[in-house]
């Protein structure tokens, strides 16, 4: 799953050099990330002009907390190749005026002119990013609430599961749908019932990563196990 994505950025940044690329965090796309600094340390992908906009952070947590999503990005991708500084793109979950941080944000991604390809993950319980079930699907970014499910799953990597933050800033499923290309990675059996449910199963608000059966660009790639219900 994870050559196979990092083949598809490959190919988007090698036909467009200045691709705008939406990336996702989490434990999905980790390989991804890795096999990205190995064919860029191979010299066959140049990320000089790209352009990143992540899907979400945490509210509240600092860039430099150990949990946050800058951190992530710096750790798994960022220091490890020539992406420029100012074109990496994360929402700031301590900025004084979330609302205009929010604002600002969506606004940056149509200035660069849209998500070329947009990376999702899925979680169990359907959410994309941290549009969680029972999201409006006419959410651009804001801040959003997290379940108490995605808050659980996320308690692993904290030290104390009270530090998890209770709301995020992401994207919402606006935002997402205006990608004018979306991969959809998922590995693991945890993830083989719900990704089934969205890609087959109805269209409705309490899956949130349903709707992608609505956008016309959609690319899925997963491991056997998230697979086996197909
Ligand atoms: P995971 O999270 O990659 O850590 O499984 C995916 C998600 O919850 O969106």
């Amino acid at each position: 799953m994870s050559c196979e994505a990092a083949r598809i950025i490959d190919r988007q940044v090698l036909a467009k050099e200045d691709s705008v690329l939406g990336l996702s965090t989490g434990d999905t796309p980790t390989g991804m990330y890795k096999e990205l600094v190995q064919i860029y340390n191979c010299g066959l992908i140049d990320f000089f002009k790209v352009i990143t906009f992540n899907l979400d952070e945490y509210y509240g947590l600092p860039p430099d907390h150990p949990q946050s999503y800058h951190r992530y990005m710096r750790e798994k991708l960022f220091n490890y190749v020539n992406v420029q500084e100012g074109n990496i793109h994360i929402p700031d979950g301590v900025a004084k005026d979330i609302e205009e941080e929010c604002g600002r944000y969506e606004e940056e991604i149509y200035r660069y002119g849209g998500i070329d390809l947009q990376i999702l993950g899925i979680g169990p319980n359907g959410h994309i990013a941290f549009n969680e079930p029972g999201s409006d699907w006419g959410m651009i970014t804001g801040l959003v609430k997290l379940s108490e499910e995605t808050r659980r799953r996320a308690a692993t990597h904290f030290r104390d599961p009270a530090e998890v933050p209770t709301q995020g800033i992401t994207m919402g499923i606006k935002t997402i749908m205006k990608a004018r290309k979306i991969l959809l990675l998922a590995s693991g059996k945890d993830k083989a019932k719900i990704t089934f449910e969205a890609l087959k199963g109805p269209i409705t608000k309490q899956v949130p990563a349903s709707t992608l059966q609505l956008h016309p660009r959609v690319t899925i790639v997963l491991d056997k196990e998230a697979g086996s219900l197909f």
